[in-house]
């Protein structure tokens, strides 16, 4: 996978537009479309509450709001660091949306004190190796750097 071009593609695709909802939503349809192997690609924002609410995705519709201290997200967010599970079945705590979903990568937005996470799946086992936690990553951090935090944040 050329993360290095989807990287270009992604930087054209958002330059010149800061508006969050406006650049979360074409950055899950960039992942979602450009990404082999995706059944799912969205986010979840802390609504400053206990929970994470659902915000722009591509895939089946999803939970609406997630605990902050459980599942694969709610331990992405809370720890500020990504996670890669391999095997959905076997993380004790995940929360099952999509029955398809076998693996998950989860990253934080931005890391260490999040505002939010992006998670994206897949149908097959141990979909994110690190070639592709690296790259998804790195565009992940270019969407960052290319909006504001979400204006109805706390
Ligand atoms: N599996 C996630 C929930 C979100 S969905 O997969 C879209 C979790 O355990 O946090």
């Amino acid at each position: 996978m050329d993360y290095e071009l989807l990287g270009k593609q992604l930087r054209e695709l958002l330059s010149g537009e800061r508006n969050h909802l406006a650049n979360a939503a074409n950055f899950a349809a960039f992942m979602y479309q450009q990404i082999p192997d995706v059944s799912w690609a969205g986010f979840y924002y802390a609504d400053g509450g206990g929970e994470l609410v659902l915000g722009p995705f591509q895939g089946r519709p999803a939970c609406t709001r997630l605990p902050k201290g459980r599942g694969v997200c709610g331990a992405a967010f809370t720890r500020g660091e990504t996670l890669v599970v391999d095997d959905v079945n076997a993380f004790p705590d995940h929360i099952i949306c999509d029955a398809a979903a076998r693996s998950e990568l989860v990253v934080p937005l931005p890391p260490n004190a999040p505002y939010g996470v992006f998670d994206i799946d897949s149908a097959r086992l141990a979909r994110f190796d690190a070639e592709a936690r690296d790259g998804i990553e790195r565009l992940v951090n270019t969407f960052i750097h290319s909006v504001a935090p979400p204006p109805w944040q706390a």
